[in-house]
């Protein structure tokens, strides 16, 4: 022992892997929004904490979806919201292609996107209390036993959770792999960081104003059942 402090454990991607990289391909119309688009409403990824009202131009009340897919659930809220801010992260640049198309179509101006690992974006990008809501709606369940370290819901995304969120924030997670609805289940129950709205070891009921989602549906189709929980940070 030379007398020095351990290093700090990071948070980064590193921790928590919870993506494949894909060569995704992206349609004409998905490259061309990507061009156009994501310079107005795309936030590039920053190691700095970023200014959320000077990105939407307004102070707002701010939810975040993480790994949003092709965006729908997202503009949905944010179309019924105006009031709110919406910020999402996803690393697929087709579903931020997908989103920009919508965001236009729909004329919304109360989106921002990050194209980047959400685990990095709760690390480093967004101040501590800064977010009213997160949703992590049907995230890969990775359900082979060796490769649940990939699960995103442990605890370091927890961690990571809590700092951005503030007080009597509401983290909303969703899923259809009835084993992962478990594995959140114990891993927000054991975090005092946060209290489960429908009361301890409960799921929540599937709250009205929750669009249905593209990997819901399918989960649906394949006779799933839907999980969701409601946790308040405390
Ligand atoms: C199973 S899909 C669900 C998509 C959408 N939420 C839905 O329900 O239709 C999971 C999504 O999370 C994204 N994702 C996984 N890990 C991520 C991370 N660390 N940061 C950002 N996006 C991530 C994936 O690219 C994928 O689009």
């Amino acid at each position: 022992m030379d007398g020095t402090a351990p290093p700090e454990r990071r948070l980064t991607s590193r921790s928590i892997r919870s993506f494949v990289v894909r060569n995704g391909r992206t349609t004409a119309a998905q490259t061309d929004a990507l061009e156009r688009l994501l310079p107005q409403f795309g936030l590039p990824y920053s190691q700095t904490v970023i200014d959320l009202s000077a990105a939407f131009n307004r102070q707002a009340p701010t939810w975040l979806e993480i790994g949003f897919g092709n965006g729908d659930v997202l503009l949905e809220l944010a179309e019924r919201h105006p009031e709110v801010n919406v910020l999402g992260a996803e690393v697929h640049a087709s579903g931020i292609g997908h989103a920009l198309i919508g965001i236009e179509s729909r004329s919304l101006s109360n989106v921002r996107l990050i194209h980047h690992d959400a685990m990095e974006v709760l690390e480093h990008m967004l101040e501590p209390g800064s977010v009213d809501r997160i949703l992590l709606l049907f995230p890969d369940p990775w359900p082979k036993k060796r490769h649940r370290k990939r699960r995103i819901v442990q605890p370091d995304f927890l961690s990571g959770v809590a700092r951005i969120l503030q007080p009597g924030g509401v983290l909303h997670c969703a899923t259809d792999w009835a084993e992962y609805g478990e594995w959140m289940l114990e891993h927000l129950e054991a975090d005092d960081r946060f209290a489960n709205s429908a009361g301890p070891g409960k799921a929540s009921p599937r709250p009205d104003w929750r669009p249905v989602t593209r990997f819901e549906q399918r989960g649906r189709r394949l006779g799933h059942s839907v999980t969701d929980l409601l946790y308040t940070r405390c």
